[in-house]
């Protein structure tokens, strides 16, 4: 099984040592221009290789080739253009062909830009392709809506990797996580992306799949995700405890997905597969309505949308019908698994759930596990004491 990094070759657009200290040096000089944590998080993963092989911020050749066939322009499978926006006054402020230092709302330096390029896009062309909708209510639809309408773009440098505070012990570039799948002698190993708690539906996809393969990285994204999503702390806490409760530590291990959750279903399945594969993943899962949000997507859109692409893809789908814990059968399931009526299956909203947690109430233990569900009620608890 090869597990080459997305285009063939891992990219690291990161300079260290004497050679950072230089920069750092110039970039005193330089026009500076502000990211959200959003535009940090692209260039983070582009300067140590998550985007592979993109180098920086798309061009717009393949943005356009993006939008319009979720390839880049020499035809490389890519599904969601990785852009950095500003208004029109800002872009008046850039020359091409100057550099220009990226910095963080805290005032730190991250990287420069190249600028190569400045070019207007069509929003409306862009929420429709990428996330299936124009509506403003979709929450990445909002955040297309709300930038500046013109894109910059050229290679990256990364000159600081972001904090990630609590998390920096969980967070591994796609170097590292290679490494440690060849250390660990894991030939095959399966991606799991998620944004939320891991619950027994989770759990069960995953045991599948690690049935099949050597090794499990449990991959949460921790960048930016909508408010009433579970925060990345209190999720982070709650996967710590479900795997040395229930995993077989020899087997598994969990790493963050530092990126923004964009909510594009179908289109962020396949960037989400890709990523994997450059962090050294062989296998990636696919189940109910991924990266979905709302009624936007059909349950298994992504599915048929990243089928399409597979035998090109260079990491392998597993797919995964809605599971569920079916009382009869005394077990998890799924339709192709499960002969009886879904007046057997226990099913829970995501509305129901959180109620129930700020509630102080556990969700039924077919559902989420006790030592999961304790920590979300601690998580919820103390969320509602803050606000
Ligand atoms: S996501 O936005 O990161 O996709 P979530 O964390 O809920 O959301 O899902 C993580 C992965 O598990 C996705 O591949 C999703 O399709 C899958 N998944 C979530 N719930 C179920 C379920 N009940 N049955 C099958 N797959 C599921």
């Amino acid at each position: 099984m090869s597990n080459q990094p997305h285009g063939g070759e891992l990219v690291n657009r990161e300079l260290t040592g004497k050679e950072k200290e230089n920069k750092l040096n110039e970039v005193k000089s330089l026009n500076t221009l502000t990211l959200n944590a959003w535009g940090i998080s692209d260039i983070e993963l582009i300067g140590i290789g998550g985007f592979s092989p993109l180098t920086g911020f798309m061009g717009q050749a393949d943005y356009d080739s993006v939008v319009n066939n979720y390839r880049l322009a020499d035809g490389t499978i890519w599904s969601i253009p990785i852009t950095l926006s500003v208004s029109n006054e800002q872009a008046d402020k850039y020359q091409i062909g100057e550099e220009i230092a990226l910095q963080g709302e805290d005032g730190i330096t991250y990287g420069t830009l190249e600028l190569k390029e400045k070019y207007t896009y069509d929003k409306e062309l862009e929420a429709q392709n990428i996330y299936g909708t124009t509506e403003d209510k979709h929450p990445g639809v909002k955040k297309l809506y709300e930038r500046g309408d013109v894109y910059l773009a050229g290679p990256i440098t990364l000159l600081q990797r972001p904090d990630h505070g609590e998390f920096n012990k969980f967070y591994m570039d796609p170097s590292e996580t290679r490494k440690m799948f060849a250390d660990l002698g894991w030939k095959t190993v399966v991606g799991f992306q998620t944004r939320n708690p891991v619950h027994r539906a989770h759990e069960y996809i995953q045991k599948c799949a690690l049935e099949a393969v050597d090794g499990l990285l449990l991959n949460p994204l921790v960048g930016e995700t909508k408010s009433d999503d579970i925060p990345a702390d209190i999720r982070m806490e709650s996967y710590q405890t479900i795997l040395k409760h229930y995993y077989p530590e020899d087997r598994t291990r969990l790493a963050i997905y530092p990126a923004a959750m964009r909510y594009a279903g179908p289109k962020e399945s396949v960037l989400h597969a890709i990523v994997r594969k450059n962090f050294g993943c062989t296998h990636f899962i696919v189940g109910r309505d991924h990266a979905g949000v709302g009624d936007y997507y059909g349950t298994y859109e992504a599915q048929e949308f990243i089928s399409q692409f597979e035998g090109e893809l260079g990491i392998q789908i597993f797919k995964f019908e809605h599971a569920f814990f079916c009382t009869e059968c005394g077990n998890m399931g799924t339709a192709k698994t499960c002969p009886h009526d879904k007046e057997f299956h226990v099913h829970l909203s995501g509305t129901k759930v959180r109620e129930k947690l700020r509630n102080g109430e556990r969700p039924p233990k077919e559902f989420s596990r006790p030592e999961v569900a304790d920590i979300l009620i601690k998580g919820m608890q103390q969320k509602l004491e803050k606000a």
